[in-house]
């Protein structure tokens, strides 16, 4: 993870620079004096690239003088992009044009001491690189930055905002790693296992194995793991940040370490995408660390259920009926649809267990929810408005963008069983509906359901995001408990 410093506003003397330009601006700050400093070279270049300040535009400088080995012009755009977002994606980029470079400066004066931190959590995010099983990369092939220093006019404030950026930062890495994990190695057990250190940044974590899972009656989530050699686990990891005794809000994660479908097998054509089944849980896990770095002033419970779906010969069987947690029963007529198995009794013991205000659960839950959204929306699905529109304008702000899908009795019919109190799937038209339809019976109160296949995993870089594990659903969540539910009164 590279270092973030904050320091004075001054032209560096050695290294290289990126400079954020808003749109048709004079060259001014740091942006003129360094031009100043190599001779009007910056300004001749940024002519002859045609470069205006567009957002999304770069232009790199390569030796322009003045002992500065490289300089990165990235475009701003209008003001109406110099928001916290933009800000992030512009340091996102220059960390991406700063690659091959060890240190490097990013200007951010004449801007607030804000916007100088969310340009540092923007090159935090796009450095994040999953390079553990790299062991023949030559050195000179992997990007080199270790260490950014962002000038600003007002050092100090930035440094004070940067703790809790920071937090975000660290929480987002946490669940990258998670979800870049191979399933061989990211199994219930050790995926449990990485929830502990979350205790030394005072999250109470408690975990339960599969006896513990028998005895409380998770029959429904045990129907997905009866296959394979790899216990489940739930684990649940509590934040007590707000009012002593006040009720938490509650984040559900599905922990899908694989799905190979079970015996309802899955095609092998991209079946090793499936090890990112976990990913709502993984957003959850790195969540938790954010709140608590940041020291979130709210109550907040993350509950994540753990299961592997293998075939096998304990496997589950389809049109094999379970009792879940709530006492419904369940006939499995298509081993695929595990994920509404898992959230089931997840959903059913956060209520128990927490008495939670309200609940949102993330979950991969469908392909269904990628034919209608692709990967720009995730679903949205929820039994109360303001919980709802809380979450849609947290989307808007985080760039986690979120679209309401429908709920509707009209779809109950279609998960009538035969012989048990519902069954698990209802036919493709609808799928992603028939899924929170579902997954409805066994949510109470406010509730909202995130379906978030086509947004946990990215073919390709963007501003914040490299390819791979996005993280998607940590910022949002950690936006709707700043926006609605911290105390306002600071720490004592
Ligand atoms: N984990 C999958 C959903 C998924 C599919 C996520 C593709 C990302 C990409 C889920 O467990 C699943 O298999 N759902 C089935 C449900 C169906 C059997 C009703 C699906 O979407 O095909
Ligand atoms: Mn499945
Ligand atoms: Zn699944």
């Amino acid at each position: 993870m590279i270092s973030i410093q904050f320091a004075e506003a001054t032209v560096p003397t050695e290294g290289s620079l990126a400079l954020l330009v808003l749109e048709g601006a004079a060259p001014a700050g740091i942006w003129a004096a360094a031009d100043a400093a190599c001779g009007g070279a910056l300004v001749r270049a940024a002519q002859a690239a045609e470069f205006t300040g567009k957002k999304d535009q770069t232009c790199v400088v390569l030796a322009p003088g003045a002992g500065l080995v490289r300089v990165v012009l990235i475009g701003l755009g209008k003001p109406d992009d110099h928001t916290p977002r933009g800000m992030e994606a512009a340091g996102g980029r220059a960390a991406a044009a700063l690659a091959r470079d060890t240190t490097a400066a990013l200007a951010a004066d004449g801007m607030p001491a804000s916007h100088a931190a969310h340009a540092a959590l923007g090159a935090r995010l796009r450095s994040y690189r999953f390079d553990r099983y790299r062991t023949k990369e030559a050195a000179d092939a992997k990007p080199r930055l270790a260490s950014l220093t962002v000038l600003t006019d007002d050092p100090e404030a930035a440094r004070a905002a940067w703790p809790g950026l920071d937090g975000i930062a660290q929480g987002t890495a946490l669940t990258r790693d998670l979800v870049s994990e191979p399933a061989n190695v990211l199994n219930p057990a050790e995926m449990a296992e990485r929830c502990r250190p979350l205790a030394e940044l005072g999250v109470e974590v408690e975990v339960l194995g599969p006896a513990e899972l028998e005895t409380l009656g998770f029959g429904a989530l045990l129907a997905i793991s009866q296959g394979s050699a790899n216990e489940p686990r739930v684990v649940s990891m509590r934040w007590q940040g707000g009012a002593p005794g006040g009720q938490p809000v509650c984040f559900v994660g599905k922990g899908v370490t694989f799905d190979t479908g079970g015996i309802s097998l899955k095609p092998g054509a991209g079946m090793g995408d499936m090890k990112w089944d976990m990913a709502g849980a993984g957003a959850v896990v790195g969540l938790m660390a954010a709140l608590a770095r940041r020291k979130a002033r709210a109550n907040v419970v993350g509950l994540i259920g753990l299961s592997e779906n293998m075939p096998s010969g304990n496997a589950t069987r389809p049109g094999d009926v379970v009792r879940s947690l709530s006492g419904q029963t369940i006939e499995i007529l298509n081993t695929d649809a595990e994920g509404r198995l898992l959230l089931a009794d997840v959903l059913w013991y956060a209520h128990d267990r927490f008495n939670p205000s309200l609940t949102v659960n993330l979950a991969t839950l469908t392909g269904a929810i990628i034919v209608s959204l692709g990967h720009e929306f995730a679903g949205l699905f929820s039994n109360d408005e303001t919980l709802a529109a809380r979450l849609l304008a947290a989307g808007q702000s985080t760039g986690e963008a979120l679209w309401r899908m429908p709920l509707a009795d009209a779809y109950d019919k279609l998960i009538k069983s035969d012989i048990a109190d519902m069954k698990n799937i209802g036919g493709r038209p609808g799928g992603a509906i028939i899924g929170a339809q579902f997954i409805k019976r066994f949510a109470r109160g406010p509730w909202a359901h995130l379906d978030i296949a086509g947004m946990v995993w990215s073919s390709k870089d963007a501003p914040t995001v490299p390819k791979g594990a996005t993280a998607f659903g940590l910022r949002l969540l950690d936006r709707l408990v700043a926006d609605h539910y911290e105390t306002a009164a600071p720490d004592a």
